[in-house]
């Protein structure tokens, strides 16, 4: 069974104090539930590089994971504002998003940027979190599984079944992240399906049915449940949401059983 997992990704919003206090709302909202959360789901927190180490003070002893948005593949070196694995480890970070949209668009990463970062996390006993998905003019061009597909052949170039264990893949479609239209339950179960139809030609049954798989994109309290009743969705990659405690804290109880 995959545990299914549910990140929220930051991006470039909030302070110190307002990490804390969010960290400590979330915190609160999921204390009763934590039996069952911990036995059924992992819940990442992933904040900008310059809170993390406010964001780790403030998660100690709890058992929500902390994630980072981006790193760089090398372990040091001229790169100015370029922040490596070997600085992300000692806050205690265990997952670190890669490829997403925003970093693809408007940071110019290629697949093959994507690939090295994979890799140096992979080294660095850092969980990949591999985000794909398509514009809307793609998808609107019938292009989109033949884009997602290339983006995963592309990210996990050289990467082994063995190493699959760490990873996990995020679909999200451009058109739906901070849009407030997320992708249907439909139409994220397609993308999903072939996703893991791929992962099991080149890793086999196994590594394929064991890796996650997330959803993103407009991901809220009032559609995760449906999301979530599809086979191959896995969790969320939250963005908005996950700035508020109270949604954040109910689209990770969703289908608590
Ligand atoms: P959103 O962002 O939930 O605000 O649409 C998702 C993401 O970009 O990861």
């Amino acid at each position: 069974m995959r545990k299914r997992l549910f990140a929220g990704n930051w991006k470039m919003h909030l302070d110190h104090l307002g990490a804390r206090a969010l960290i400590r709302e979330i915190r609160a909202a999921l204390d009763g539930s934590a039996r069952a959360l911990a036995a059924s789901r992992e819940v990442i927190v992933a904040p900008p590089l310059a809170l993390l180490y406010a964001a780790a003070q403030a998660l100690a002893g709890s058992d929500i994971l902390l994630g980072a948005q981006n790193m760089h593949y090398e372990d040091r070196g001229a790169y100015t504002g370029e922040v490596s694995p070997l600085m992300l480890k000692p806050f205690g970070v265990r997952y670190v998003i890669l490829g997403h949209s925003e970093r693809r668009k408007l940071f110019g990463e290629s697949d093959e940027f994507i690939n090295k970062k994979v890799e140096a996390a992979l080294r660095h006993r850092l969980n990949p979190i591999v985000c794909v998905g398509e514009s809307e003019q793609e998808r609107h061009a019938g292009r989109t599984l033949e884009v997602i597909l290339g983006q995963l052949e592309g990210a996990l170039e050289g990467i082994e079944s063995a190493q699959m264990a760490a990873i996990t893949v995020a679909y999200e479609p451009v058109w739906a992240i901070g849009t407030g239209v997320n992708a249907t339950p439909e139409q994220a179960q397609e993308v999903h399906g072939s996703i893991r139809y791929t992962l099991e030609s080149r890793y086999g049954k196994d590594t394929a049915g064991a890796t996650r798989i997330l959803y993103g994109g407009s991901v809220s309290p009032g559609n995760i449940e449906a999301l979530l009743a599809k086979p191959d969705i896995d969790g969320a990659l939250v963005g908005g949401a996950s700035l508020k405690a109270d949604s954040f804290s109910k689209i990770v109880k969703a289908r608590l059983d």
